[in-house]
């Protein structure tokens, strides 16, 4: 295998009721958005920006089944909460349909440059920012080119988002997406709490809206309908909560996934100190059990709950990521791409701006800003990340691309949350473990045993930032929680 010398910052070992101890404390920041501090912790696996353009196609050589992710950085405003990749809105009219040019063109490099029509996709999402502010021809233009340039199985089913203002004013845009074959839609309600929307400068969503856009998703002949909706913000009450996911279950998507606030990079970071960790546990919990008696189903530590028999609920694309950690190839402005070996960032995640993306694109390069040659232990912990979107690791995934077991590769960390009743062992149809999964407990301390299993100098990062935490979960009583910040 082609992994990069660890660094010895990532050999090191600690304890992991410290490191559990750590990401309880930083719970805003130890999630599944893996890594954290990356200009620092991945520093000693960045390519040099001279070997990128010719480094950054050698791992796809071996990769014949992907997850393709088009990202699309346009919203009619900026929301005050969201941490995404989107550029002014006032550039959405002249700049959309050269972003267009610029992602097609984007996409003829990676043919020529990956030999991509003989790949398959295994997952097709479109995302943003908000995907539907595009025409719809803009739309077509991109689904013909991914359809020339991959192979596209009539079973994987492609994905787009939208918000409730757009899928109720433009009905026939939501028409228009079925014909053109995609076959799930993602909304964005979030809240319906007008204080809280107008906070945070957020005029996509409304009740009138919402409903309008679950009909007309509906007509269009929608099956796969999903509806977002965020919990975490400061002041916001269980009550508010309630009424959010009550108007929610009353919409009946097929899918509802819930997003626990994430506030690093938004305007609105500097409230994250007054959401404590209880208080987020405690509206995850009364989401959970609201969305289990409506029928909607997820195993612990799930975001997304389905009402579909046999339908985990999320995209294609993130499913695969989850449970197989597929590799994915991530187009567009700020897009993410994961091959065995490497990780990859395009220009414009940092600046939101197209310039640098465009002057690439338009000098027939791949518009890529950073590579990093990952090390084994940066690879685990990056798939390991991703998998608890589902509350679980894969073993079986896990074991084909890293050739060592989940046991062996987390001896201490493993032990740790068996031993404290954070993770169980899942039985497979032969008997034989085939995931492990967190317990109800587990799903309270989330954030600290996602943290076990990043690579050391990720680790040592949060260890740092922890000022000698002491939290109180009660379900959790009997873990050694007090710890001393690290020396
Ligand atoms: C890329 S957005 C697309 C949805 C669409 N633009 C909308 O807002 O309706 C996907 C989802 O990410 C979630 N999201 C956005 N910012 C977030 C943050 N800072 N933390 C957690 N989730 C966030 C929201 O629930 C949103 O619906
Ligand atoms: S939440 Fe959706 S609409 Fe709001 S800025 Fe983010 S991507 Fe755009």
């Amino acid at each position: 295998m082609n992994w990069n010398l660890t660094a010895p910052v990532d050999r090191q070992k600690f304890d992991p009721a410290e490191v559990f101890a750590a990401g309880l404390d930083q719970h805003h920041i130890a999630n599944t958005a893996y890594p954290i501090a990356h200009l620092t912790t991945m520093r000693p696996y960045r390519v040099p920006r001279a070997l990128v353009q010719q480094t950054a196609p050698q791992d796809w050589e071996q990769i014949d089944r992907l997850g393709l992710y088009v990202h699309i950085p346009f919203c009619e405003a900026r929301c005050g909460f969201c941490e995404y990749t989107v550029v002014d809105p006032a550039l959405i009219h002249s700049s959309e349909n050269l972003y267009f040019d610029l992602l097609l063109k984007e996409i003829a490099a990676y043919r020529q440059a990956l030999g991509t029509t003989h790949k398959r996709l295994v997952g097709f999402d479109i995302g943003g920012g908000t995907p539907s502010v595009a025409s719809l021809q803009n739309i077509e233009r991109l689904l013909e080119a991914v359809r020339d340039s991959f192979q596209l199985p009539q079973g994987v089913a492609i994905s787009i988002e939208t918000t409730p203002k757009i899928a109720a004013q433009q009905p026939e845009k939501m028409r228009g997406y079925y014909d053109l074959g995609i076959r799930r839609i993602s909304m964005g309600v979030q809240t319906i709490n007008p204080r809280l929307l107008q906070e945070v400068g957020r005029s996509a969503t409304s009740v009138s809206y919402n409903l309008a856009a679950a009909e007309a998703i509906r007509r269009a002949g929608f099956r796969r309908f999903n509806v977002d909706i965020m919990y975490g913000f400061a002041h916001q009450s269980l009550t508010g909560l309630q009424a959010t996911l009550e108007h929610v279950i009353f919409l009946a998507p097929d899918y509802i996934t819930l997003y626990r606030t994430r506030y690093k990079g938004t305007r609105i970071a500097a409230q994250a100190k007054n959401v404590s960790l209880g208080e987020v546990n405690a509206q995850a919990e009364l989401a959970k059990d609201m969305l289990l008696a409506a029928g909607y189903f997820a195993t612990p530590g799930k975001n997304t709950f389905s009402r579909l028999a046999g339908d985990v609920g999320t995209s294609d694309y993130l499913t695969e990521r989850v449970i197989k950690g597929r590799p994915y190839l991530g187009l567009g402005l700020g897009a993410q791409s994961l091959t065995q070996h490497t990780l990859a960032y395009n220009s414009g995640a940092a600046e939101k701006r197209m310039e640098h993306y465009r002057a690439q694109v338009e000098q027939d390069l791949l518009p890529l800003q950073d590579l990093y040659h990952l090390s084994l232990e940066a690879a685990m912990a990056k798939m390991i990340a991703v998998s608890f979107y589902f509350g679980e690791v894969n073993l079986p995934a896990f074991r084909q691309k890293f050739g060592l077991s989940l046991a062996q590769a987390f001896p201490a960390e493993v032990a740790f949350v068996l031993g404290q009743g954070l993770m169980h062992y899942i039985p497979g149809h032969d008997g034989a473990p085939c995931s492990l999964r967190l317990t109800s407990a587990g799903v309270q301390g989330y954030n600290g045993v996602i943290a076990l299993f990043y690579a050391g100098a990720v680790k040592q990062h949060l260890l740092e930032l922890s000022a000698a935490p002491v939290f109180v979960i009660p379900s959790l009583s009997g873990i050694p929680l007090q710890t001393q910040p690290a020396e």
